[in-house]
C-alpha cells in the first residue's frame, strides 16, 4: 500500500517527533532549574504533545500494514544562554519539522499516496499552529526586553497552559 520509501521516511518523522519530545523535554527542565516553573510546566506539556504526535505516526504505520523501526534518539541540549534563546530555538526547531512535514507531502503526492496525503494534512495545520504559537512568545520575549517584572508576569502566563487534546 505504501512505498518502501515512505515506509522508511514516515519511520524517520516518527524519529524526529520523539526528538521534540525530548528537546522539549529538556528545556522543561532547564526552566524548572532556573526557578520558572510556568515555563518548566509550558514545555513538559509542549513534550507532551510531541509524543502525542509521534504515536499518531506510529499507529498510521500499524494501520497500513508496515513494521515500525524505531531508531536511536539524538541527545537534546542541556541548556540554553537564556529563557528567549530557548523559545527562539524552539521556534527554529518548528521550521525544521515543518520543512520535514513538508517535504514528506511532497513525497506522499509524488508517489500519488492520497492514504499518506490525508494522514498528513492534520500535521500541515498544526504545525502552522505550533510556529505561531511559538513566535508569539518570542515576541512576548521582545517586548518585555530585560524586565525581570515582565520575566515574571509571561511565566505566570505560559504556566496557564492546558493540554490542547489531539484530534
Ligand atoms: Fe510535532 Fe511541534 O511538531
Amino acid at each position: 500500500m505504501i512505498s518502501d520509501k515512505m515506509k522508511v521516511a514516515l519511520n524517520e518523522q516518527l524519529n524526529a517527533e520523539l526528538y521534540s519530545s525530548y528537546i522539549y523535554l529538556s528545556m522543561s527542565a532547564y526552566f524548572d532549574d532556573i526557578n520558572l516553573k510556568g515555563m518548566a510546566a509550558w514545555m513538559k506539556m509542549q513534550s507532551t504533545e510531541e509524543y502525542a504526535h509521534a504515536m499518531k505516526f506510529f499507529d498510521f504505520i500499524i494501520r497500513v500494514g508496515e513494521r515500525v523501526n524505531l531508531k536511536q534518539i539524538d541527545n537534546p541540549p542541556a541548556s540554553w544562554d537564556s529563557p528567549q534563546a530557548a523559545f527562539e530555538s524552539a521556534l527554529k526547531h518548528e521550521k525544521s519539522i515543518t520543512k520535514r512535514i513538508n517535504d514528506l507531502t511532497d513525497l506522499a503526492i509524488s508517489e500519488k499516496d492520497h492514504a499518506t496525503n490525508t494522514f498528513l494534512h492534520w500535521f500541515v495545520d498544526e504545525q502552522v499552529e505550533e510556529e505561531s504559537t511559538v513566535a508569539d512568545i518570542v515576541e512576548n520575549f521582545k517586548l518585555i526586553a530585560d524586565s525581570k517584572g515582565g520575566l515574571f508576569m509571561l511565566d505566570k502566563e505560559l504556566g496557564k497552559r492546558t493540554i490542547m487534546p489531539q484530534q
